[in-house]
């Protein structure tokens, strides 16, 4: 097939530098966006007086017509066309004859690819954040499931203070939230169009941009166009979210791989997301946890290499651009393959409060909490901190635990301490008592759990 640019030249492109250049493997998915963009384009051409408003009447309905043929799969995309801009137009001139020739008039293919582009990531950019809103409901309704739930909460992974699970959840919360929201800025950015920037300089037709860019939904044009069509920040946002997605399904997916092992045994996973060995009958694998923890370096790797690929580009459109789309959609596939498993692997994980409450109760969980009932004796923190210390030492060397020392074993060590310590030191009132704001304490998980619950409402 000749290029639409072979007049100037005296020889067709060489076969492999054809299929090199070529983009219609991958820009393909953007079939419908493309289409859009040309009606858009279309329908201003005509009502600016550019083409004829019967002529614009015509390139519109051949436009939907091939959308419409291409969704039933009564017209297959060529895969030999060197990219879905091409095609496109390639077949409106097939179906249309000349009139087809008039759509590209006042445009180029470096506004319409970044155009096509735009509309795709913010498409994009909905279906994740349903996706992540769907995950958020089930992470909060776990939550609540298991608001009371004692277990350890760690840093440096070494017991430090008990939690609840419910509050342990609520964590993974509010990353996503922040997700979601994060996204959302990146949409108000993303959201202008650059159609009518024409292929770097504008155009000497007098072209309305606002008007498509407002049939297409956008809130307004690029300012520039020079940067219009060589502008793919978009891109690396919307990139930057989803690594910021995939890196807290990362953490939780550590997590859950963890606490499903034996050695914790904090949760069961369902046999649904969860796979055996070949060889060895006993085991129960968390592979989907594991595959997301992978995942995640692929998708870090397409924000780098969205991020190389624009760094030594002078302005304005050049070839390397093409390769943004592989990035950004090998990223949206992943992430959205990711969030789908994800949600219902919570919704289907059970937590097992014994074994969290009872390694809670080792490692001296209650610490500070023994220091802080010295404080209220009296005492300056440090000294209390000093004290208890001491204590935990004393226990350590006779193998027992804060609950089982005397209270004249106690008295070695302070006198302030009473026997009201052990219910300071009981675990479940140890979690009670933290009721300062975003704390673990019941009071406070609860408005933790109604402001992710409120967070939901606005979206349903
Ligand atoms: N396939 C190209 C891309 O994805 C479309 C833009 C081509 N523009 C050009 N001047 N060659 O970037």
């Amino acid at each position: 097939m000749d290029k639409m640019w072979a007049g100037r030249f005296s020889k067709a492109l060489n076969t492999d530098a054809d299929g090199f250049n070529s983009s219609i493997a991958f820009d393909c998915r953007m079939y419908k966006q493309d289409i859009k963009g040309s009606m858009a384009h279309a329908a201003m051409l005509g009502a600016c007086g550019v083409i004829t408003e019967s002529e614009s009447a015509q390139i519109i309905e051949g436009l939907q017509g091939i959308l419409d043929d291409i969704d039933s799969g009564a017209l297959a995309i060529d895969m030999n066309a060197e990219d879905i801009h091409m095609f496109v137009e390639a077949e409106l001139t097939k179906r249309l004859g000349d009139v087809g020739k008039k759509l590209h008039t006042g445009r180029s293919r470096n506004d319409q690819v970044a155009v096509d582009l735009r509309l795709c990531m913010r498409d994009e950019a909905d279906e994740i954040k349903r996706l992540l809103l769907k995950l958020i409901s089930a992470v909060n309704s776990k939550a609540a499931e298991y608001a009371d739930a004692v277990m350890p909460g760690y840093t440096h992974l070494q017991r430090a203070q008990p939690v609840t699970f419910g509050h342990y959840l609520s964590a993974y919360s509010m990353m996503l939230i922040r997700d979601v929201t994060r996204i959302e800025d990146a949409v108000k950015r993303m959201n202008v169009s650059p159609l009518g920037c024409a292929a770097l300089a504008g155009t000497t037709y007098p072209i309305d941009r606002e008007m498509t860019a407002s049939a297409l939904g956008f809130d307004g044009i690029t300012m520039n166009s020079l940067d219009g069509v060589s502008d793919r920040d978009y891109c690396v946002e919307l990139l930057s979210c989803i690594a910021s997605i995939m890196m807290h399904l990362s953490r939780f997916s550590e997590e859950i791989i963890l606490w499903q092992s034996w050695e914790f045994k904090f949760i069961e996973l369902d046999d649904g997301f969860t796979t055996g060995s070949s060889i060895m009958p006993q085991k129960k694998n968390p592979d989907m946890a594991e595959l997301v923890r992978g995942k995640t370096g692929r998708v870090y790797g397409d924000l780098i290499a969205m991020l190389t690929v624009l760094k030594g580009i002078p302005l304005a459109y050049n070839k390397d651009m093409q390769e943004d789309k592989e990035a950004v959609f090998d990223a949206v596939d992943t992430v959205k393959k990711c969030l789908s498993v994800f949600a219902p692997m919570v919704e289907t994980m059970k937590a097992i409060p014994e074994n969290m409450l009872s390694a809670a109760k080792k490692g001296f969980i209650n610490a500070t909490d023994l220091a802080d009932y010295l404080v209220g004796k009296g005492l300056p923190f440090r000294t209390a901190y000093k004290t208890v210390g001491q204590t935990v030492g004393f226990c350590l060397k006779n193998g027992k635990t804060l609950e089982d020392l005397s209270l004249d074993e106690y008295h070695a060590f302070a006198r302030e301490f009473d026997c009201d310590l052990y219910d300071a030191i009981d675990i479940k009132n140890c979690v009670e008592k933290r009721v300062s704001a975003g704390g673990t304490g019941k009071s406070a998980v609860k408005a933790e759990l109604a402001y992710v619950s409120d967070f939901l409402k606005k979206y349903s």
